[in-house]
């Protein structure tokens, strides 16, 4: 039996889950392929590092080019991260026939199209798994699992590390600043947490996802990204008096062939069953017209986990392999985009408003809901005796993004009644 041989680029977390799986589950992956898999040759950055991995130094090397343009290497692994030698090396593996599995999602976000195009053009697999949800099968959910279906909405919590943050917030009452220096103190969260809490990393996964989901090229910048660092302790803990904890949730929504596509930090009802994902799981729910409602749970990261997808995705590419298939695993998206305006875009709201405590306030904030048409779901004043401005909790009905964005406006205009819109979050379940 020719061995699938394996060029490995990069040695780090996930690479060495990578090394781990292939070496203790050979038995397997032997008898679901038909094939052993050989991982030839390693690229890492520096010779000399010691590693926990048990790799021959022989196979190790610094020069990209020494595994992309080596002609017994089947398939590119690469888990190096970043976008401008990834994308070389993996752009000039498929121009050489070869097969590809990256865990990249910047890559996929940014220049996904233009890699699956190159892919098809050659008749290779490009596969992603580990990419998004890193431990979950979400993408062959997707694009295998769900292919009969029309996929109206997504909702992902996908980012382990702001889930960590807000489910500590919410479990202990600390406040943001706190719970995120203790997340980089326990290696959850990174030294320069910005592509995390601002909801960066989540973006990219949504638009991989909104991509696969709706057969729609998703661009980066059609993202809509607000991320948690402006989350307090008092919208968690007035949120959870409602009934709601607040997730950092991407939100993906198809109607009548229009898109729309978030990240925010949204107010989800304790009932959803997104609200009791804890920690640094992940999870993404979809509806689809036929299927109704799915969710799928799990690792959003780590060594094993995300080595597990991609191992799963070396399975498939050996397969192909076999019988001389490969490039059936290109998921090229292939309806026209059509985004939706902020007139179609349909929410509930929570509002948390500091106004002042005197007569006829609740009536002006009120008539300035029903001005622009938002009904009103309800209202609740709390007493705070810390502050001197009354508190008023604002639940809306379903709303439209535009007429909202219209009663924003306003609010922000009566400064004789609002003291300070405090915060805004959609609601959803
Ligand atoms: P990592 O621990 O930083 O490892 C990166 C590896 O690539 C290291 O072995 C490094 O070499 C090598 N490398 C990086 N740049 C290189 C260059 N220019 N030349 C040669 N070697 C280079 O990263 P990771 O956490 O494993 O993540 C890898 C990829 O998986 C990223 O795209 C990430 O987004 C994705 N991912 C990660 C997770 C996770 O849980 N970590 C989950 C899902 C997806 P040295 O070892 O010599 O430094
Ligand atoms: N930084 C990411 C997270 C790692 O916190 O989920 C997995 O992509």
């Amino acid at each position: 039996m020719k061995p699938i041989k394996v060029g490995l680029l990069g040695l780090g977390t996930v690479g060495s889950g990578v090394v781990r799986i292939v070496e203790n589950h050979q038995d397997d992956l032997q008898r679901r392929i038909g094939a052993p898999v050989v991982i030839e040759k390693v690229l890492v950055r520096d010779l000399n590092k010691a590693r926990n991995i048990g790799v021959s130094p022989q196979k190790l090397t610094d020069d990209p080019w020494s595994i992309v343009n080596d002609e017994s290497i089947d398939v590119i692994v690469e888990v190096m991260g970043g976008v401008g030698l990834a994308k070389e090396c993996i752009m000039a593996a498929l121009e050489q026939g070869k097969q590809v599995v990256t865990a990249n999602k910047d890559l996929m976000a940014l220049h996904g199209g233009e890699i699956l195009h190159k892919a098809a053009e050659n008749n290779c697999d490009v596969l992603y798994e580990a990419s998004v949800a890193g431990g979950i099968p979400i993408i062959r959910a997707l694009a295998e699992g769900l292919a009969s279906d029309r996929i109206t909405k997504m909702m992902g919590i996908v980012n382990g590390t702001t889930n960590y943050i807000l489910t500590k917030m919410s479990k202990e009452g600390a406040e943001y600043s706190e719970v995120l220096k203790e997340a980089q103190a326990l290696g959850y969260a990174e030294a320069d947490p910005t592509s995390d809490v601002e909801g960066l990393d989540a973006a990219r996964k949504m638009a991989i996802l909104g991509t696969l989901g709706f057969r729609m090229q998703v661009d980066l910048d059609e993202v809509d990204v607000r991320g948690i660092s402006k989350v307090t302790k008092e919208d968690i803990l007035y949120g959870k008096r409602l009934g709601y904890e607040v997730k950092l949730l991407g939100i993906a929504e198809c109607q009548d062939g229009g898109i729309s596509i978030s990240v925010q930090p949204t107010m989800v009802k304790q009932s959803h069953p997104l609200a009791s994902v804890n920690g640094v799981f992940n999870a993404v729910y979809v509806y689809g017209e036929a299927v109704g409602e799915t969710m799928f749970y799990g690792p959003g990261a780590g060594e094993l986990p995300t080595a597990t997808s991609i191992v799963a995705d070396l399975v498939e590419v050996g397969k192909n392999l076999q019988f001389g298939v490969n490039g059936r695993y290109v998921f090229l998206p292939y309806k026209e985009k059509q985004l939706m305006s902020d007139e179609r875009i349909i929410s509930k709201y929570f509002l948390l408003l500091h106004v002042e405590d005197k007569a006829g306030v609740l009536a002006q904030i009120t008539q300035t809901f029903a001005k622009h048409e938002v009904s009103l779901e309800s209202v609740l004043q709390q007493p705070n005796p810390d502050n001197p401005s009354a508190e008023i909790i604002i639940i809306t009905h379903d709303a439209v993004k535009s007429a909202m964005a219209e009663v924003m406006k306003d609010l922000s205009t009566m400064k004789d009644v609002v003291n300070e819109i405090k915060s805004v979050y959609r609601v959803e379940g």
